[in-house]
């Protein structure tokens, strides 16, 4: 008879003294109660409109109510033992169609930073979450030169209001997504189908970073300044051929090195410059203007949900069986046609992105080593999360066994490149709550915290005990 001694107890991998455990949402996606109290139309509501951009014609007009229940939500928060939480302000309540202060809509804010800091939850604030005023939209939106300008406008007037409690300030949340994804793409609001624009968008989106970050500086210099990006890791299918090589570096370009280049090195990088000529960018960049969008920050967020395996000859896109209304993963980014998407046979969330935390590590290091690093600025994870088609148990439970996996592989991820010497400052899962998926509405649940959209009654599921757990011991 063989003896098979027992498996070595791990041991438990504790995180650094001061990372900070959080979770994050967004206005649109959880307030709900979306033309009261002075709100107006923000492109979301009105892209929500728009038949079949958003399944079953969903939008954020009620969404998880958390615009009355901010309380009780917050209360929650403090149960699980969050440290942290990340929100952003909606400009269509504080300054409605982008014009006069409404100070009803600013009172919500301060009751909800009021709330998290009796609980001792640190509110880590972002300014725009994609949800632009529609009158703004209506003088050309972010593909204007002057939106930049109205962005520093509202964030000083949720400075004027908020400044004194909060110290965590982040301007954007995902460029990417408001200006290729958006003015490209078509696939978020406001829909729209224009190269020059979607790149003049990316451009008056860095603009108004810059200038937001100059003025809050102004106003106060102990205040922690940010940008949060969606970055990832391009991988070439096969590493020795050229076009993938190539395809890895335009996906690298407009992901990355588009946004951090200017913001960490004041220019943009030459060879995405040379994949997009011809679309006016050149016009769109004025004297003066990467100075400002390089101002100096205190703070990256990395949103990371996974990366790319691409290459110049056609995978994944050829082979979907996915239905019609799932449209093929393609690029929005001018300059990435024919960059074909392929499987690495990883397993996949329901949104159909592959799990791969050791992209996450390998980015961490990337962005430290060339971009955050040099600088100074401490990096945080301020998005990280999977969609999972829930099973709701007999007794109510929702036992998410592979969201429980996601989350703990990817703090893991997180711990092996603080192991390798990146300064990690905290974590952020998304999201708090089940909520509005933007155009997949509400049928893709991230939340660890299920919200039964009938009741509007909140269950942590096995994820958030688990993260709970984690949160007590400061370890994995
Ligand atoms: C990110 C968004 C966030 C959420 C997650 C799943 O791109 O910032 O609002 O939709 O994806």
């Amino acid at each position: 008879m063989t003896i098979t001694p027992a498996a070595e107890p791990r041991a438990a991998r504790t995180f650094p003294q001061d990372f900070l455990f959080g979770a994050a949402t967004a206005a649109y996606q959880i307030e709900g109660a979306a033309h009261e109290d002075g709100r107006t139309d923000s492109i979301w509501d009105v892209f929500c409109r728009v038949p079949g951009a958003v399944v079953h014609a969903d939008n954020g007009e009620v969404a998880c109510d958390h615009y009355h229940r901010y309380a009780d939500d917050v209360a929650l928060m403090a149960d699980l033992g969050l440290q942290t939480y990340r929100f952003s302000t909606s400009w269509s309540r504080v300054r409605p169609d982008g014009g006069q202060v409404n100070k009803q809509g600013l009172a919500f804010y301060s009751k909800l930073v009021d709330q998290l800091l009796e609980k001792n939850i640190k509110p880590w604030l972002t300014l725009y979450h994609w949800d632009l005023p529609q009158a703004l939209e209506e003088k050309g939106g972010w593909a204007n030169r002057d939106t930049a300008y109205r962005f520093a406008e509202y964030a000083a007037t949720v400075h004027d209001v908020l400044g004194d409690r909060v110290d965590a300030w982040t301007t954007l949340n995902e460029p990417w997504c408001a200006s290729f994804l958006s003015y490209i793409g078509g696939e978020h609001a406001p829909g729209r189908q224009d190269v020059p624009a979607g790149l003049a968008a990316a451009h008056h989106l860095l603009l108004g970073h810059g200038l937001v970050v100059q003025e809050l500086r102004k106003r106060d210099p102990a205040l922690q300044l940010g940008i949060t990006l969606n970055l990832t890791v391009a991988d070439p299918v096969n590493p020795d051929d050229a076009g993938d090589l190539d395809a890895a570096r335009r996906i690298d370009g407009q992901f990355n090195r588009f946004f951090l280049d200017p913001i960490f090195r004041g220019r943009y990088p030459e060879d995405v410059l040379r994949d997009v000529a011809g679309n006016g960018f050149e016009t769109v960049v004025q004297p003066g203007d990467l100075g400002i969008i390089s101002t100096p920050i205190d703070a990256l967020g990395v949103n990371y949900y996974h990366g790319e395996f691409v290459s110049a000859k056609p995978g994944l896109q050829e082979t979907t069986t996915a239905a019609p209304s799932e449209r093929p993963k393609r690029s929005p980014f001018p300059a990435a046609d024919g960059v074909y998407w392929h499987s690495r046979g990883l397993p996949q969330t329901a949104m159909d992105w592959d799990v791969q935390p050791e992209g996450l590590t390998r980015l961490l290091r990337r962005v430290h080593d060339e971009y955050s690093g040099p600088a100074g600025v401490a990096i945080a994870v301020t998005e990280n999360g999977a969609a999972y088609d829930d099973v709701v148990l007999a007794d109510g439970s929702v036992d998410d066994v592979d969201r429980r996996s996601f989350l703990t592989a990817h703090l893991g991820a997180i711990l092996d490149a603080v192991d390798d010497g990146v300064p990690v400052t905290g974590y952020f899962y998304w999201s708090l709550l089940d909520n509005f998926e933007w155009a997949w509405g509400y049928d893709k649940r991230f939340g660890i915290v299920r919200v039964d959209y009938e009741t509007q009654a909140r269950t942590p599921k096995a994820s958030a005990i688990e993260y709970s757990r984690i949160i007590g011991e400061r370890a994995l």
